[in-house]
């Protein structure tokens, strides 16, 4: 039992309250009796003032969304800050049965991508349930990247990649749906990025480990081992794609998207300039060495052979250029996309390269856009890169020479601007709204603070570690209110940690990972919570007043979501309802309301293809319904004033009871209907 001194509690309390003595809302007696809820919960005076400072009462709201990824659950989470509480989980690599995403042939189906490698335009290849042999069932949901404004979070739609394939998906904030999986071309893996520009043109993705030149994953490409270790450098490249975003339905087009070719070094984390910086793109590398693995071949292990030479290169592109380069017709066609080749990139002055400390991880630019951060697992420094200073060296040429594939290299100490000795295993940094940078230390387990330079800081004060906080433990990315964008909030931090080891009950050998709230409100960061994630294994998120996010409460009348415009299929009510038999089809609209379908019997034959247009015509906030057919793989909810159409075909005879999946009233359980199949 942890001993505490009552009056420091008292203390504690009333000042994390706001409050000292006498209250309005709050009388002495209350007071007295908080102080021995906390005494007899054995909570310390700090632990008092933590509860209520991330306590939302029943009923109360959060002042901040954190949108989390799901790593290779491929969904994402969206969390309430303070409180840390889940309020939502978005599949969108994944199939899921609460929100029936990517179950019965309807619009989520196609969103998931039913051939595994869709780019939205709705050719798949279906095999009779609706369901590809080859589809991809799953996703590694890495980086999301909520839509920006003048630089600023707006709202609109959230972009995440598939770090397992060259995959990006959108997540439309409207109603918290997924609506599209894209396979970007020429992309075996990804991860760079990703993120949108400042006005959300483009979302940003480019590969991970480089991909077979004109890779195809699903046509198949001619290779051999020897390939593979004495050309490397030759028969692999890397892509920097810029995937153009519709400015109305937040939808990706490949046709005005492009591709810039990168050299086949392992291109890691991005960012997007800003402010000075608008119009370039920065992504870290590792692996310049171009190690491709082969111990059995006598050649090093691949962590041994990428860590050999004592730099890797940052990578600056300059995107807006690269429109121009486009607009002048300096591009080939390659698997459906636009691409700039190597040669013309570094030709045209699209493509520089920064010598970074080896093996570096994230490249965080700052809210101004005037710094950009690297850091790197084995160096314990942050270097820091002063965009002025970057352009300056592409202006005068102060270059250290090129690489073998032609880009020029500019100067390191020409362009770093600060270098700061944060501790062990530096990777990630976000920023708050006085200045200052906090980088996650993944081997020591800590999350460290320092200052950046002018105009932020003086010359005297710039570049110093001012705190360090203690996480728990093994710290990959961390988010700071809107700290990766131009109106970072300070506030809040939270730390996303892969191991918890002894902070939560045991559940088995697979332990939930966890997140930590941290204050940064003050000088000194103050852990106040913990959050296990027994859900997934999240990579990155951003954290966004709540307020900028204006979902809809319902839908209104007869929309689909697939195009969040009234469906041609919508019904508006139980008169409408009706069901249409034609040569081996039977198309049914359906009203669905509290508490019943109509029509509440399908009539069909065996072999028949069976179409559903579920209309819930309700308006009330929250009445869901559900449609689920047993035996058929068929589950959708239907959110209210919903319109969706699902497909199957009934292959046997029998009577199948459908019913609603949602508890949606007292005559729930009778919220039931009869598909009937009879004999051809
Ligand atoms: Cu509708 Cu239960």
């Amino acid at each position: 039992m942890k001993k505490f001194l009552f009056g420091a509690l008292g203390v504690t309390l009333l000042i994390a309250i706001g409050m000292g003595g006498c209250s309005r809302t709050m009388g002495g007696s209350n007071q007295s009796g908080l102080l021995q809820i906390a005494q007899s919960r054995g909570l310390s005076p700090e632990d008092a003032a933590h509860a209520v400072k991330t306590f939302v009462p029943p009923g109360g709201r959060d002042e901040y969304l954190l949108f989390a990824s799901g790593g290779h659950s491929g969904q994402v989470h969206v969390i309430g800050v303070p409180s840390m509480r889940l309020l939502k989980t978005v599949a969108v690599f994944t199939p899921e049965p609460w929100q029936g995403y990517g179950y019965g042939a309807d619009w989520s189906e196609e969103a998931l991508g039913s051939n595994g490698n869709s780019n939205g335009d709705g050719e798949g290849h279906e095999s009779e349930n609706g369901h590809s042999k080859d589809a991809l069932r799953w996703g590694d949901a890495h980086h999301p990247a909520l839509s920006e404004t003048d630089g600023k979070y707006d709202g609109r739609w959230l972009y995440i990649n598939d770090r397992a394939h060259g995959r990006i998906g959108m997540v439309d904030l409207a109603d918290f749906r997924a609506k599209q999986v894209m396979q970007v071309p020429n992309l075996m893996t990804s991860h760079g990025g990703i993120f949108a520009t400042p006005d959300t043109r483009y979302v940003h993705i480019s590969s991970k480990v480089p991909a077979l030149k004109g890779w195809d994953g699903h046509k198949g490409q001619k290779v051999t081992v020897d390939d593979h270790l004495n050309r490397f450098a030759d028969i692999y490249r890397g892509y920097s794609t810029f995937v153009r975003v519709d400015q109305k339905t937040g939808r990706m087009s490949l046709k005005d998207s492009f591709q810039i070719e990168l050299p086949p070094y392992t291109q890691d984390l991005a960012d997007s300039g800003k402010g000075p910086s608008d119009g370039y793109a920065f992504i870290n590398s590792y692996n310049v060495e171009m190690a491709g693995g082969g111990i059995a071949q006598g050649k090093p292990p691949i962590e041994v052979g990428a860590s050999q030479f004592d730099f890797d290169y940052l990578h600056i592109i300059n995107w807006k250029k690269a429109e121009e380069v486009l607009a002048a017709g300096k591009f080939t066609m390659l698997n459906g996309i636009r691409v700039i080749s190597l040669d013309t990139a570094a030709a045209e002055g699209l493509l520089f390269l920064a010598p970074e400390p080896r093996s570096p991880h994230g490249v965080d630019v700052a809210p101004k856009g005037d710094y950009i951060t690297v850091s790197g697992k084995l160096d314990p420094h942050a270097t820091v890169y002063g965009f002025d200073r970057i352009l300056k060296a592409i202006e005068s040429k102060n270059f250290e020479g090129k690489d073998r594939y032609g880009v020029p290299i500019l100067k390191f100490d020409a362009v770093v601007a600060g270098k700061v000795e944060l501790g062990a295993g530096p990777l990630h940094t976000q920023y708050d709204n006085q200045g200052n940078a906090y980088t996650s230390l993944y081997l020591e387990s800590a999350v460290v603070k320092w200052t950046l330079g002018e105009p932020y800081h003086s010359a005297a004060d710039a570049f110093k570690v001012v705190d360090k906080v203690s996480i728990h433990y093994n710290i990959g990315h961390l988010a700071t209110a809107q700290g990766d964008t131009m109106d970072p909030q300070g506030k809040y931090l939270i730390a996303m940690n892969k191991w918890s080891i002894d902070r939560h009950t045991n559940v088995g050998p697979l332990h939930p990972q966890n997140f930590q709230l941290i204050d940064i409100s003050g000088p000194k960061m103050e852990l106040l919570a913990d959050m296990p994630i027994g859900f997934g294994e999240p990579h990155y998120a951003q954290l966004v007043k709540a307020d900028t996010i204006k979902a809809h409460e319902v839908y209104e009348p007869g929309v689909s979501p697939a195009s969040m415009q009234k469906s041609p299929d919508a019904i508006t009510t139980e008169k409408d309802a009706r069901i249409v038999r034609r040569n081996g089809v039977v198309e049914v609209w359906m009203n669905v309301v509290r508490s019943h379908f109509t029509p509440d019997i399908i009539p069909a034959r065996v072999g028949d293809k069976v179409i559903v247009h579920l209309n819930n015509t309700e308006q009330t906030p929250d009445a869901t319904h559900g449609f689920a057919v047993p035996t058929k793989n068929v589950m959708v909810s239907l959110d209210p004033g919903e319109t969706t159409t699902v497909e199957f075909v009934v292959d046997k005879p029998g009577s199948f009871s459908f019913y609603c999946t949602e508890f949606c009233s007292a005559l729930h359980l009778e919220m039931q209907g009869w598909l009937i199949v009879e004999p051809k």
